[in-house]
């Protein structure tokens, strides 16, 4: 069984109840999005590795940690996994970025393909998924597989909101990828969206509708 860390820490509680209201507007909607990604990131990456180094600090000389292994790579499924990058980003400027671009076709609610571009040496790599909703599960399982399949072999997968049978299905595809949320919603409605949810996450970042 795949495994799941709730990340309800009451700040996030908190940030997430302003989102999800439906009077917030697109400019704090991305400011709240944006610092919630900062505290899902510090859950996320609590097992980097580090290595002690030399260093002064004006007192004293002492062996101090630091960040190490190779480079770590964020892969926003897009577009709204972009609203979870830049918070990453924030965290961890030295990250590589990937892109994968899937929409779901609105009568199968399946995912297809239209981008994709991702680093190179991915299997040496930590891989951090971002796409703010876990719903049906087919865009995140889709997405997995498409990064596997490019060489990828220590992934994890981050999103704001999760629904019951988004996490089902991603667990029995992919049962290796940890899976990390700031909160579990109620269910799906008819259209594959999560109740209750925050709406459209790509709408509600970028304002389009
Ligand atoms: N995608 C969204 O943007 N919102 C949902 O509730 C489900 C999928």
């Amino acid at each position: 069984m795949g495994s799941i860390t709730v990340v309800d820490h009451p700040l996030v509680r908190h940030k997430l109840s302003l989102l999800r209201r439906k009077e917030t507007e697109s400019a704090q909607f991305r400011l709240l999005l944006n610092e919630i990604s900062l505290l899902l990131g510090y859950e996320v990456t609590r097992d980097l590795e580090t290595e002690d180094r030399t260093i002064e600090t004006p007192l004293a000389a002492m062996e101090a940690p630091h960040l190490s292994g190779k480079k770590l790579v964020l892969i926003s499924i897009l577009r709204a996994g972009n609203g979870l990058l830049e918070g990453m980003l924030d965290l961890i400027p030295t990250a590589r970025v990937g892109h994968v671009g899937l929409y779901r076709d609105p009568e199968t609610l399946q995912a297809v393909e239209y981008y994709f571009k991702v680093p190179d040496d991915l299997g040496d790599r930590p891989v951090i998924m971002l796409d703010p909703m876990l719903a049906t599960g087919n865009s995140a399982v889709a997405a997995v597989e498409r990064i596997k399949s490019a060489g990828a072999r220590q992934l994890k997968f981050l999103c704001l909101l999760s629904a019951p049978e988004g996490i089902e299905a991603f667990h029995a595809a992919h049962p290796d990828v940890p899976v990390f949320t700031a909160a579990i919603d109620e269910r799906l409605n008819d259209h594959g969206y999560i109740v209750p949810g925050i709406g459209d996450a790509g709408d509600r970042i970028y304002g389009t509708r």
